[in-house]
């Protein structure tokens, strides 16, 4: 039986595809992992007073914005670039490239009248010239009231306090003493900081073994960046939910992954997140969605989060747009991230969430030998069924420059086969 919770004010779809996968085991007890809600739309007639009704606008030219691409040429949809560099990822794929910095208020104003909507492919966008785009009338989605908090930590905490969703014990801090009253206020050392703003792939993390660690960090930290102080969660695994949300109201919800990251960077991913239980994804989509929804999300929302001993379930962080632990869908979905973001960001109906098949394991591909094609007659032809998605960047040892996926039945043979993939772009024999 088809099983799904429908938060308050929507209704689960029953689709076609939704229906198949009643029969599909899965690691959720049997029951369907994924969820689809549809709360009755108000659609949103500015979007009709626009010429051209399928220009995407995307600022930030890295791998989530060249692989957008891909849907939009079977949707037709036309995907217009703000590149902050001609030989970014993205810019070598899409014809309607601008190169310049969103940072640049007046160059992102212009380049914004021919887009139907405005998206992002990351986050360091000044939330002001965001803010900006809107006063002038521009689509952005997500808008600036939600993006700021995948922007901003401090902001994202406080913000999660008061929709009393679970996280890390948390404080902002501005000196070494601080860190040392928060600690000794919990569990002690160690403790994580965090820099509020500019973070990825773990740069703008620190770990402080030490209330001498910790003033290190402070004391080395410029006077702008804001800083927030986490406890340190003994996590048993990551794992992240991934929703997708259209100005309508509509939702769709893939299942919960589980991730591993390694220095800050995420290695890989395994769709659903093994033996999870249903009750366990069911809550967690759930709070995904309620986070969505109050925030008024549109496009994808991932959240980044902790599974601990005790079987509780904390929120990390907060991204807004397509993520690397939604890769696998690309593959291994009816619909992909990829499409879901554009389809949500037009709002236009969202696509099917439902897995393809039993297992998906994304691995990253970090670094590698210069010549990354030179792994593919191996790959291939040890392993006719991966996926392999290359991003055109230029090769630097720990680099992302890529990612396969497997999928099938058994989960030790998909996770041996993406690891030896990724393992062999890399160079390390595998
Ligand atoms: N409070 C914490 N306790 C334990 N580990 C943590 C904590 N916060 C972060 N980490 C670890 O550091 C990683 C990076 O942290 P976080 O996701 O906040 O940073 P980021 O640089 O913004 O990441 P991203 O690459 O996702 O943008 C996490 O995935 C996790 O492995
Ligand atoms: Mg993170």
């Amino acid at each position: 039986m088809y099983v799904a919770l429908a938060p308050p004010g929507y209704l689960p779809i029953l689709s076609r595809a939704d229906k198949t996968a009643e029969n599909r085991p899965s690691a959720a007890g049997g029951k369907s992992s994924y969820l689809c809600f549809q709360r009755l739309p108000a659609r949103d007639t500015r979007l009709s007073a626009v010429v051209d009704r399928n220009v995407v606008g995307v600022v930030g030219a890295g791998q989530l914005a060249r692989m957008m691409q891909q849907p939009a040429i079977a949707l037709d949809v036309r995907i217009r670039l703000l590149a902050e560099d001609a030989s970014a990822a993205a810019a070598k794929v899409i014809v309607d490239s601008t190169v310049g910095t969103p940072r640049d208020r007046d160059l992102l104003l212009q380049w914004a009248q021919r887009c139907t909507v405005v998206t992002f492919d990351h986050e360091h966008v000044p939330t002001e010239h965001i803010r900006a785009l809107e006063a002038a009338g521009h689509l952005c989605r997500p808008g600036s009231a939600a993006l700021v908090h995948a922007q901003d930590k401090a902001v994202m905490r406080e913000r999660m306090q008061r929709l009393g969703v679970a996280q890390p014990r948390w404080s902002r801090v501005s000196t070494g003493d601080e860190v040392t009253e928060f600690a000794e206020a919990g569990k002690g050392f160690p403790i994580v900081l965090k820099a509020a703003r500019g973070g990825y792939d773990g740069k703008g993390v620190w770990f402080a073994e030490s209330a001498a660690d910790a003033a290190a960090v402070v004391n080395a930290m410029p006077d702008e960046v804001e800083l927030l102080a986490e406890e340190h969660v003994d996590f048993v695994r990551e794992l992240a939910a991934l929703v997708v949300r259209s100005p309508s109201g509509q939702q769709a919800a893939y299942p919960v992954v589980q991730s591993v990251q390694r220095d800050g960077i995420c290695v890989e991913v395994v769709a659903p997140a093994p033996e999870i239980t249903a009750e366990l994804a069911v809550q967690t989509e759930q709070t995904a969605m309620r986070i969505a929804a109050e925030l008024d999300v549109t496009g994808v929302l991932a959240v980044e989060l902790f599974e601990t001993a005790d079987g509780q379930v904390l929120v990390n962080e907060l991204a807004m747009r397509p993520h690397n632990t939604g890769h696998w869908t690309i593959d291994g979905a009816v619909t992909s991230q990829f499409e879901n973001h554009l389809r949500a960001v037009l709002d236009l109906p969202l696509g099917s969430p439902a897995p393809r098949s039993r297992w998906a394991v994304m691995a990253n591909i970090l670094g590698g030998a210069p010549q990354l094609f030179d792994g593919y007659p191996h790959v291939f032809a040890r392993d006719p069924a991966l996926k392999v998605h290359l991003y055109g960047k230029g090769v630097r040892p720990g680099r992302k420059v890529g990612h396969v996926t497997a999928y099938g039945d058994d989960l030790d043979t998909v996770v041996e086969r993406a690891r030896h993939a990724a393992a062999w772009f890399r160079g390390d024999g595998g």
